[in-house]
């Protein structure tokens, strides 16, 4: 990794950023925040401002249970949940219970930038396995796995940051093969598995539990609100004893009791459903409007495959510009995007590009694309 990663703020006046991963400020649920909390405080418990059960208030895992059983289709036993303070507190929490400094971790090949430090800061190593158009490539990591003992396999199999690819249904069972045979943690992201826009998506990793050694990392931040900072794991028993080891939670409890009321509410009274069939329809609106975006003004200089779910487009630009370098002038222009080698543990996708379309309005989009466009044309 030789490229700063960097976490783009919201909120800078004027500014177009495609390079922000992050709701809109109009799907931010402040409404359905009070209803909640004046839902919640009418029936509050003294108990319910103290610490929380580490695993999760029990009424929490319970709503969570029912609402991954309706979501993901298929059973969700509320023991086999843990409240997490959403997907990067638990990779985090993940790291420290399942791998010791100078362990080997797999990522796919592009990869969730931001995990990466993660890893680095926990003192793992770093191995890439490239993906295609049906996800992480089992042939490579059949290839890695005859070199390599990693303690862990990250992955983020639904609509993977940054290039939206799905990990298809038989290389999720190969994987979960894999995980028992080779006796690795998969640690799996499954932050956009909600988010489909068009066609299916196969199982979330969180359904397998019971046939390998995953450990399932679902969050709130896309599907309610990221400052809640809440999200759970599914696991089988073994992985949830070892989290409920942890000294730290044994120390503080729930980690994040609070939060947990809010979305308990959310799940228990269908906002929370709701609130997901409204976020998927603005969001399809604006994948339509940036695929027209492109369409119109980034052909041919760039390839990109529509995406199915998530937050992004991913683009391969035609003539190799570099896009570190065109993130500069991004941002001068009045707009911007995550270069491609930031996704990269070896430093590959130099003239690739990553797109959000998640943190503008559809008007905001045609006139951030339209700077964008402007810039890349400087080059064509
Ligand atoms: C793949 C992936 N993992 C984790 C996160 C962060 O999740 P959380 O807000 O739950 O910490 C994101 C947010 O962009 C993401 O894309």
């Amino acid at each position: 990794m030789n490229v700063r990663a960097t976490f783009d703020s919201a909120g800078v006046a004027g500014q177009i950023n495609f390079g922000i991963g992050q709701p809109s400020p109009d799907l931010m649920p402040v409404d359905l925040f009070r209803s909640l909390s004046e839902q919640f405080i009418a029936g509050a418990d003294p108990l319910d401002f103290n610490y929380g059960a580490s695993q999760g208030d029990r009424r929490f895992l319970e709503s969570l249970a029912a609402f991954l059983t309706r979501a993901y289709g298929h059973p969700a036993a509320p023991d086999s949940l843990f409240v997490t303070g959403g997907n990067s507190q638990a990779i985090e929490l993940v790291c420290e219970r399942f791998t010791k400094p100078g362990d080997t971790v797999f990522v796919e090949e592009p990869s969730y930038f931001l995990a990466f430090q993660i890893f680095l800061d926990r003192g793992l190593n770093i191995v890439s396995i490239p993906l295609d158009e049906q996800g992480m490539r089992m042939d490579a990591l059949e290839d890695a796995l005859r070199h390599h003992q990693p303690a862990l396999v990250y992955t983020i199999p639904s609509f993977n940051n940054p290039s939206g690819v799905t990990l298809s249904g038989p290389r999720r069972e190969r994987l979960v093969d894999l995980s028992r045979a080779h006796d690795f943690v998969i640690a799996a992201d499954e932050v956009y598995q909600l988010l489909v826009y068009e066609g299916d998506v196969p199982p979330a990793l969180g359904t397998m539990i019971d046939r390998g050694n995953i450990v399932s990392m679902g969050t709130f931040s896309k599907i309610l609100a990221p400052g809640l900072r809440l999200g759970w794991i599914q696991a089988g028993p073994g992985h949830i004893k070892r989290l409920l080891e942890s000294g730290w939670v044994n120390s503080g409890g729930s980690i994040n009791h609070n939060s947990s009321h809010l979305a308990r509410h959310a799940m228990d009274s269908g906002l929370q459903d709701q609130h997901i069939e409204f976020a998927v329809s603005r969001y399809r609106e604006r994948v339509d409007v940036m695929q027209e975006e492109l369409e119109r003004a980034f052909r041919p200089l760039a390839r990109w495959t529509r995406p199915r779910g998530g937050y992004f487009f991913w683009l391969e630009l035609e003539n190799g510009i570099d896009t570190v370098a065109l993130r500069g002038e991004a941002i001068a222009a009045g707009t911007g995007f995550q270069p491609g080698p930031v996704f990269s543990g070896s430093g590959r996708f130099g003239h690739c590009l990553r797109l959000s379309f998640a943190h503008y309005t559809a008007a905001q989009i045609r006139e951030g694309m339209h700077r964008l466009s402007g810039v890349l044309r400087n080059h064509a």
